[in-house]
């Protein structure tokens, strides 16, 4: 895939004075108006800045490979899915709560990925064949409680896990959204044992102030 990000945008947009918008809020729009990756997303017709997350994620590990078939769970609005059907995938499945921007050749579903349904939804569409990516950038919404909002990530970790066992092919790869600390111990050992390969990274796309990292396995062992 073309490296193309226009990160050499350095020009500072100024905020327009508005006193009905709240502080917080006035800092949310600065840091959107002047990040790279937001100007860049803009620019390159990309839902999200997270989309830059899975370039980089990609340009480290190789995981998106033409003719491949991806799962992207928590896809909203569609960053990753826009990054995975450039890369010519045979098969895209796209999942998350939210509306998911219309991308050709992606097979969206809208649901949560912690109900049964929409994983029978899910392997529906994969019919017989094994999937080579499952990949989550799924992250729960925060409660202000660091241990509940650990818990709750954790979670969805160990389902995307169960979920990658069931219909990943020898040799595939799980990308998943983990937060500071990594991957709880119990679950890190047993990822290790059934990849060959695992790390975890923090793409530069992905905001310093932010917990966010990712856990990467590579090399499925189907037994
Ligand atoms: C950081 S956003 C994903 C951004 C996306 N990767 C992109 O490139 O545009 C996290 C998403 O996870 C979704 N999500 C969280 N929990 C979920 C669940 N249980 N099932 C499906 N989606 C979920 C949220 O709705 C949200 O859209």
């Amino acid at each position: 895939m073309k490296k193309s990000y226009a990160l050499n945008q350095n020009t500072k947009e100024k905020l327009r004075p508005n006193k009905k918008r709240s502080l917080s809020s006035q800092t949310w729009l600065k840091r959107q108006l002047n990040d790279i990756y937001v100007k860049s997303a803009k620019a390159e017709g990309y839902a999200s800045r997270a989309a830059y997350k899975l370039i980089e994620i990609n340009d480290k590990y190789k995981i998106l490979k033409p003719n491949s078939r991806v799962i992207d769970l928590g896809a909203a609005p569609g960053g990753w899915s826009q990054v995975a059907a450039k890369c010519r995938p045979s098969k895209l499945i796209a999942v998350d709560l939210l509306d998911i921007t219309p991308i050709a050749g992606v097979n969206a579903i809208k649901g949560d990925f912690t109900e049964p349904q929409i994983i029978q939804e899910i392997r529906n569409l994969l019919g017989e064949e094994a999937a080579d990516v499952v990949m989550s950038d799924m992250a729960p919404n925060t409660t202000g409680s660091k241990s509940l909002d650990h818990l709750r990530i954790m979670n969805l970790v160990e389902l995307t896990f169960n979920f990658a066992t069931e219909v990943l092919a020898e040799g595939g790869v799980m990308v998943a959204k983990v937060f500071q600390g990594g991957t709880e111990a119990k679950l890190l050992a047993e990822i290790k044992q059934r990849f060959k390969q695992v790390e975890h990274f923090k793409p530069p796309a992905s905001r310093k102030e932010s917990a966010e990292i990712y856990l990467i396995a590579k090399g499925f062992k189907k037994s």
